[in-house]
């Protein structure tokens, strides 16, 4: 038997870790919910209170993630026992099945991205926004989406297969600096639009009023968690393979408040085309915002700057090819929760281990493919509810059950102790009631959304 120990991977440099958890972070989450929840739920006054939830939950549940994966150097599955006991294993449990469950019908929406990418710097998307529905139609559901999103699984398998440094790293080293490019070249474009200032005014104008409701408080949290990986062991994992001794609260720091950047940017530059097309009709705005954050970014947007002749086919590719990078570079943590927890626990090697569950997530994914309405409940319940419930759970096991460990690896890179004081506060008191009452409002949505899937 090989000991795994001695041949476990690890990441080679600080900046490679750190693009890659980032690369997690910045995902389809960025650019298809966050700029919607926003507009929806109160423009600037949302974004504070989105990045009130960053600060005082996120960072610190990150950090906490962190800390457990670098002091226990194995998957969360086993870390989470290693440290609890035996009763925390379920947990490690819940985060293997999100990853599985998220990545089955993330894959099939990232699918999408290739196939608009191609079709889109071919000019072969519709510009008539009637058409463009049944592009998507024809494209986006049955066995196109299949087809689409067995490729976008297979080249998720191929990177993971080829581990952390060579694989994961490699990847976020070279997509990412790239994904920055284009976008802030494509918000920079977007300044070029007339009409656009009244998007950025939709965007950006503070409505205090929508903040006092709590589906609009449940979204911003529930968004926070997806958007930043949270809840389900990704960056445990991540950081199950760092070596050094960094600062693990100025890392969460820095992936979080990227993570927020990005998706600033990503509403700057989608705002301004709803408003210079004045497609706000079009989409619904004012509507229920989940329903219609898909069909935006794949039904309105497209063909409106496809209107705009060969430079609108070349913002569309290099829109599409933007989210496709987002979503890889997010799709390999996912697989990657499940691989090591397997290769860990059972001793398989990354080869069986990553081929056989790539497979079976594939073939999770088809029934999203098939129905859409299976895909926006398998989001809400797995990539929104069971998110903030691995949250919870985390926040109870380092703020109760191990803090003077947790605190002490801590200490290995945050040497003040007001900080670390500050942040067991948070974890301890903070995330945890709060979670539960963002758990129990967002019972009625979920319930909606299941309603949908089975016609009542
Ligand atoms: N953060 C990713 C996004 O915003 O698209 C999605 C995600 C990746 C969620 C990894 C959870 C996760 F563990």
């Amino acid at each position: 038997m090989t000991h795994v120990a001695d041949v476990r991977d690890s990441w080679s440099t600080r900046t490679g870790f750190i693009l890659a958890a980032i690369g997690s972070a910045v995902g389809l989450g960025n650019m298809w919910r966050f700029s919607y929840v926003a507009a929806e739920g109160g423009g600037a006054a949302f974004v504070l209170l989105y990045l009130l939830f960053v600060a005082v939950i996120g960072i610190p549940l990150m950090a906490s993630e962190l800390v457990v994966g670098r002091m226990t150097q194995v998957s969360p599955v086993r870390a989470l026992a290693k440290l609890g006991g035996r009763a925390w294993t379920p947990l490690g449990l819940l985060f293997v099945f999100c990853g599985l469950g998220i990545l089955s019908y993330y894959s099939v929406i990232a699918g999408w991205t290739i196939r608009y990418a191609v079709d889109g710097f071919r000019g072969a998307i519709p510009s008539d926004a009637g058409d463009a529905g049944a592009y998507f139609n024809a494209v986006g559901t049955k066995l196109p989406a299949v087809g689409t999103h067995l490729i976008f699984m297979a080249l998720t398998i191929l990177i993971v297969l080829g581990g952390i440094k060579k694989g994961l790293e490699r990847t976020a080293i070279i997509l990412m600096p790239l994904l920055f490019l284009l976008l802030v070249g494509l918000a920079i474009w977007a300044v070029t639009l007339d009409g656009g200032g009244a998007g950025y005014a939709y965007y950006l104008k503070p409505q205090l009023g929508e903040l006092l409701d709590p589906t609009i408080i449940t979204s911003a949290a529930g968004q926070a968690f997806f958007s930043l990986s949270l809840g389900m062991g990704a960056l445990m994992t991540y950081a199950s393979y760092l070596r050094s001794k960094e600062n693990l609260a100025r890392e969460a720091a820095t992936i979080a408040l990227t993570d927020f950047g990005v998706a600033f940017v990503a509403g700057l530059f989608v705002f301004p085309i709803i408003f210079h097309f004045d497609l706000g009709g079009v989409i619904g705005l004012g509507d229920p915002i989940a329903d219609n954050t898909v069909g935006t970014l794949f039904i309105s947007i497209p063909p409106a700057l496809g209107s705009l002749g060969t430079m609108g086919d070349l913002v569309v590719g290099a829109f599409f090819v933007m989210l496709f990078f987002a979503a890889i570079t997010s799709a390999i943590s996912l697989l990657e929760v499940v691989v090591t927890a397997v290769i860990d626990g059972w001793h398989w090697s990354r080869n069986k281990a990553t081929l056989v569950f790539g497979i079976l997530i594939t073939l999770l994914g088809i029934p999203s493919a098939f129905n859409l309405n299976f895909l926006a409940f398998a989001d809400k319940l797995i990539g929104n509810v069971l998110l903030m419930v691995g949250g919870l759970f985390t926040a109870i096991l380092v703020g109760y059950r191990i803090r003077p460990q947790a605190e002490d690896e801590m200490a290995q890179g945050l040497t003040s102790p007001g900080a670390r004081r500050a942040w067991v506060v948070l974890v301890r008191y903070v995330a945890p009631p709060v979670l539960i009452l963002v758990l129990v409002f967002s019972i009625p949505d979920l319930i909606t959304k299941f309603k949908t899937l089975i016609g009542i």
